[in-house]
This record gives C-alpha cells, structure tokens and sequence, in this order.
C-alpha cells in the first residue's frame, strides 16, 4: 500500500520542445503547474531543432522553477523529491532538465527521481481519478510512440501491439507538413480535418486484416502526399485530405484499441499521449467502448501533451522506489521500452 505520510514532489518535463515544471501533494494534489510551449521557437524551421531545444530548457528552468514554487505557495525545504524526465525523449533536452534536478535535489539533500516519459502519460489519467486502479489497458499515442500495453499493475507493462513504422504524432506532423500547415502539425491538422468530408478521398486501414495489435501509419501519410500532388493549390482537397487521414488513422486505432481489450480480457482503456487531445479520437473511441460495456479514460486536455505535473505525479508514486533514485547519478536516455521498467516496491 502506499504510504500514508503527505509528500510533496517537484517534476521536471525537458523530453522534447514543452518545459513544464509542477508540484504534486500526495494529499492535495496539483498544487501548481507551469508551462512554457517552444512552439514559437521552431515553427519557422518546420519541426523540433534539438539543439535549440537543449538550450531554451536551460534557459526557462530556473524562472519557471520560482513560479511554480511561488504558485503552490512552497518553499523549497518543503519538497520530499525532485523527479524528471530521464528519458524517452532527445537526449539533449533531457539532459537539460536531467542536470538541473539533480543539481537542484542536490542541493536540497533530497532525492532525484528518474522517471520514464511514457509512464508518466499512462498514469497522467490517474491524476484526476484516484479511485482508478489497474489492471487496464493504454493506449499510447505521442510524437514519438504508438503503443498498446496491458497494464497489471503500476510499473508492470506488456506491449500488445504497436507502430512498426512511424509514430502516430509523428505521421500526424508529416501529413500536416505535406498539406503545408505550420507546427505543431497534429492538432493543425485536426483543425482543418472538421472542414473536411472524410469519405471524399479513400484512404486505406493499414494492418486491419492482420491479426494482432501492431498497426503502420507512413502508408497512410504517403497516399496523403500522392492526393496532395494530384490537387494542388486546392483548400477544400487539402481539407478532405485531412479528413480522410484522421478518420483512417482513427479506425485503425480504436479496432486495435478494441483487439487489444478482448485479447488482454480487460473492460478499461487509458489514453495518453499527445494525440490522446485529438477529439475525433476521444470521440470515437467512447462510442465503440461504450456499445461494448467498456470504458475510455483520459487526462484532461492539457495533461495529454507533454507537462510537468504528469512528472511530479508519477515522482510520487516512485518516491520510495530505489530503482528510481538517481542522485547524483544524471540519468538520461533517448530510448527506454516501458517494458524493463518494474513495480515501486509498495506496488509489487
Ligand atoms: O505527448 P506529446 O506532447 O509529445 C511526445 O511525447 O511526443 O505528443 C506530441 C504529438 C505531436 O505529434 C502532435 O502533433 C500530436 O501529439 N498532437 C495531436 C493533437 N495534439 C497533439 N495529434 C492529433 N490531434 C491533436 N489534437
Ligand atoms: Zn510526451
């Protein structure tokens, strides 16, 4: 069980392009949660410069800091640990994030955290539902990842199925990139898809008639771009191009989704991710479950793409985990499967 004592947790979010710093209170939740999207920083190169990245963590980490403390009115003394992104993600970013926690954690003599990214999605739903326990199903959908994972308990992970080629975000953002809208394409596109009629270009359902829970997206992107050719300078192609590519990518997810509930024999399904903000996604999938007596789970709007509460919250589920005190140890790690990570010891 997990301990009764109030905890507070510090966590820092570097993965990709959002610095999010937040403090999770085991008895009183969020109690602040600060943002800062580098969108602007990289539009105009047309996707996420590492590089520049790295360095505009660096830059925003201490203030960000001070407005989170000053938000959930706590001193740094107060805090039980300091949990950060250790990885997936670019291995620069996180390094970014990653020295600046145990450098922090250091100097408070309290303990540093190295928390997977992934994991922190898949428990971000909990934030709000604490009543909500596994097992369950995930389904993970990022810039980076498209995974479907039985979840038996809190750290014991087993892939069902996933993207053996490009992430769903990720043909997201290229599909937005042809169609020539700005970054972050994902929810560029799903603008555009509403002024769009679906079934005006057929898009194929990859891996529909294959068994299993694995799914493929870049076909899907590539008949994006042999349609975007054929019509150029067209708005209203370019808008039924973007419905057509979301409603595939739908029906591929939630048939996987629902494959993955009947193999594992479980009725929950957490979505999280980045993608998990897509509202024909949301929609869709709580219709299907809902026919079948199953339900969809998510973390609200701002808590599906990345931040730093779903950090400090996953901090504090692994607060006594040894497997997770890094120290002086700055651990980073451009790739990590969620499946080498174990049960915190009050979980096992
Ligand atoms: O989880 P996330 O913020 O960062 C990673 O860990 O990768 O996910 C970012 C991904 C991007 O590919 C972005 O385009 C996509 O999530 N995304 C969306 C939507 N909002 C964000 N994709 C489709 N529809 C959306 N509304
Ligand atoms: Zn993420």
């Amino acid at each position: 069980m997990p301990t009764t004592q109030t905890t507070r947790v510090l966590g820092i979010e570097t993965s990709c392009d959002e610095t999010g710093v937040a403090v999770w209170d085991s008895a009183r939740g969020l109690l602040a949660h600060q943002l800062y999207s580098q969108v602007k920083t990289h539009r105009q190169y047309g996707g996420v410069v590492p590089e520049l990245a790295s360095r505009d963590h660096v830059r925003r980490l201490p203030q960000l800091t001070l407005d989170a403390l000053e938000e959930a009115n706590c001193l740094p003394a107060s805090l039980d640990a300091i949990a950060y992104t250790a990885g997936p993600g670019l291995i620069g970013a996180l390094m970014s994030g990653a020295s600046f926690a145990c450098a922090m954690a250091y100097a408070l003599n309290r303990p540093a955290l190295a928390i997977h990214h992934m994991e922190a999605h898949l428990l971000a739903p909990l934030m709000d539902e604490p009543d909500f326990a596994p097992p369950f199903a995930a389904l993970l959908v990022s810039g980076g990842h498209t995974l479907l994972m039985q979840v038996d308990r809190i750290g014991q992970y087993t892939c069902l199925g996933q993207s053996i080629d490009d992430a769903v975000g990720e043909a997201f953002d290229k599909t937005a990139r042809i169609l020539d809208l700005p970054y972050p394409g994902g929810p560029a596109l799903a603008e555009l898809a509403e002024h769009g009629d679906s079934e005006c270009f057929h898009f194929p359902r990859p891996m529909l008639d294959r068994e299993g829970c694995d799914m493929s997206f870049s076909g899907l992107k590539t008949h994006a771009r042999r349609l975007a050719e054929a019509h150029p300078e067209d708005t209203q192609a370019a808008a039924n191009i973007a419905a057509g590519f979301q409603e595939a990518v739908v029906d591929v997810l939630v048939a996987k989704s629902q494959r993955a509930l009947e193999q594992s024999g479980l009725n929950h399904l957490v979505v999280a991710g980045g993608v998990g903000a897509n509202r024909r996604l949301r929609t869709r999938l709580a219709e299907t479950l809902e026919k079948n007596g199953q339900q969809a789970l998510w973390p609200p709007f701002e808590y599906c793409t990345d931040n730093g509460a779903m950090i400090a919250f996953a901090g504090s589920l692994r607060l006594q985990d040894p497997a997770a005190r890094s120290d002086l140890e700055i651990r980073s790690r451009a790739r990590w499967p969620l499946e080498e990570l174990a049960p915190p010891p009050h979980f096992a």
